[in-house]
């Protein structure tokens, strides 16, 4: 990095401390606003344990792209996809949403086309378009919905 760009870097990085630190302006509102699913802490675990699935599986495909290695691609990419073995209990999936549902489905194909293209075209720029997309998806859903846990949902808790 030239001397010139380090300082609009320091300076650009200072002002997003200055800007972190500021107090929130107005009413207080609650910290996180973005949509509750109300799961028992054992179903949060679930849900967690799948998101870091995913990003486990990113990392392997970020790894094989360097590589170019579109089998490894392939293969990683199918163990996330609409066939592979769903993690997720149906009585848990029935408390969430609509829309939660069709998110997360749009990820699992995803994940199934960059496995077929990456063995049709083999193409690791295509498939890293497919990354771009893959991770709007997850920021997409981020952005919506946190997990609270408690006894709500539209199932009664088995306990
Ligand atoms: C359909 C919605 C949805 C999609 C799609 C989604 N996530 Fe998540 N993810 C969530 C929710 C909800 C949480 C919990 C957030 C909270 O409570 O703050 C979460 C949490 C996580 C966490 C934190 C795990 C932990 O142990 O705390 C990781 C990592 C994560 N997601 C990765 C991903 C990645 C990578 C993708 C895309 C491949 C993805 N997620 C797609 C809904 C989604």
């Amino acid at each position: 990095m030239k001397a010139r760009h380090k300082h609009i870097a320091a300076v650009a990085l200072g002002a997003l401390l200055i800007a972190g630190a500021a107090p929130a302006a107005g009413p207080a509102k609650p910290a996180d606003q973005r949509a509750p699913l109300v799961l028992l802490d054992e179903e949060r675990h679930i849900v967690l344990e799948e998101m870091r699935n995913f990003l486990a599986v990113l990392q392997t495909i970020t790894d094989a792209l360097t590589r170019e290695d579109m089998k490894e691609i392939a293969r990683a990419a199918r163990s996330m996809g609409s066939g592979a073995a769903n993690e997720i209990p149906p009585k848990t999936v029935a408390k969430l949403p609509e829309e939660f549902k069709v998110l997360a489905g749009g990820v699992h194909t995803t994940f199934d086309l960059m496995a077929l293209d990456a063995e049709s075209l083999a193409d690791p720029k295509h498939t890293l378009t497919q990354m771009n997309e893959l991770l709007q998806k997850c920021n997409a859903c981020h952005g919506i919905y946190q997990i609270k846990v408690g006894k709500g949902g539209a199932v009664k808790a088995v306990r």
